[in-house]
């Protein structure tokens, strides 16, 4: 059986590649031939975690994987990741087992190629100044993402973490060719942004629509837990919900 290790995942890897696949998948989706049941999550209350099965299958693709993902806010401070996550990669003609892959890399880079896929179809396509609320793993990949499809030439960051603030602004500087602007706050952040992104573990919205701009398309990555928010209600789009699976949106998503 074939183990690919994240380190391996990362070398060969690329954005851009992971932002196709995924608007590829998307397409599988809207054509009717993906199968994506609704992740089935048991929460962990007395750990404040939760451990998610995700099985998908791609017909036309001919790919079938279940990512099995477990998320641990408090991890962090136990100098854990938050999100860590395996694939089981099955032979869709058999059902045999073909390859167990880390997910964790592949979780960040997929959701960051989320965004990216948004932002290629609904970001201004001038957008010059991005704002990211919320600066570890998720916050990242989504930043990368964006970058990879848009011309921009600053980020806005900000996190109650002083620490991963600095962080990130050290490690994607550099990586994405950007100048990087530590906000004070969130509403300073998106001030005038163009694009905002948020990739927090906050129960609570950290984005309200008063603070965001008239072209802002809102990139919210949603929070996997209900209690989770990323964009206050009236931020999303239609109020309701922003992007994803309408019935994962409603029934375990944050926003
Ligand atoms: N939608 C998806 O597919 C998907 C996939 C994986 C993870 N997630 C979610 O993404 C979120 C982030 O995951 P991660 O792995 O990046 O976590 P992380 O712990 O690495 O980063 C979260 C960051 O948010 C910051 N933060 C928390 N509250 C904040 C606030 N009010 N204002 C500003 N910053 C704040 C924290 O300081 C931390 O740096 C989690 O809620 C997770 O459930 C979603």
């Amino acid at each position: 059986m074939l183990y690919i290790s994240d380190e391996e995942i990362a070398e060969i890897l690329t954005m851009r590649e992971a932002i196709d696949a995924v608007e590829k998948a998307f397409g599988e989706y809207a054509r009717g031939s993906a199968m994506m049941p609704p992740r089935s999550t048991m929460m962990i209350d007395k750990h404040n975690g939760s451990v998610s099965l995700m099985p998908s299958y791609l017909e036309e693709t001919n790919a079938l994987a279940t990512k099995i993902i477990s998320i641990y806010p408090d991890n962090p401070r136990k100098g854990l990741p938050t999100t860590v996550a395996w694939i089981v990669v099955n032979d869709p003609e058999t059902g045999m087992l073909d390859a167990m892959l880390d997910g964790t890399y592949l979780t960040a880079m997929r959701t960051g190629a989320v965004s990216g896929v948004a932002a290629r179809y609904l970001a201004p396509k001038d957008s010059r100044v991005a704002a990211v609320i919320g600066c570890g793993a998720q916050g990242k990949t989504q930043a990368w993402a964006i970058s990879e499809v848009l011309g921009l030439e600053e980020m806005r960051v900000f996190d109650l973490s002083e620490e991963g603030m600095n962080g990130f602004a050290e490690e994607m500087g550099p990586k994405l060719g950007l100048d990087m602007v530590k906000a004070g706050s969130g509403a300073e952040a998106v001030k005038d942004a163009d694009v905002v992104l948020t990739a927090t573990t906050s129960r609570n919205p950290v984005v309200r629509r008063e603070g965001l701009g008239g072209r802002v398309p809102r990139g919210g990555r949603g929070g996997v837990f209900p209690r989770h928010r990323g964009l206050g209600t009236r931020g999303i789009p239609g109020g309701e919900g922003g992007g994803g699976r309408h019935e994962g949106l409603l029934g375990q998503g944050g926003g």
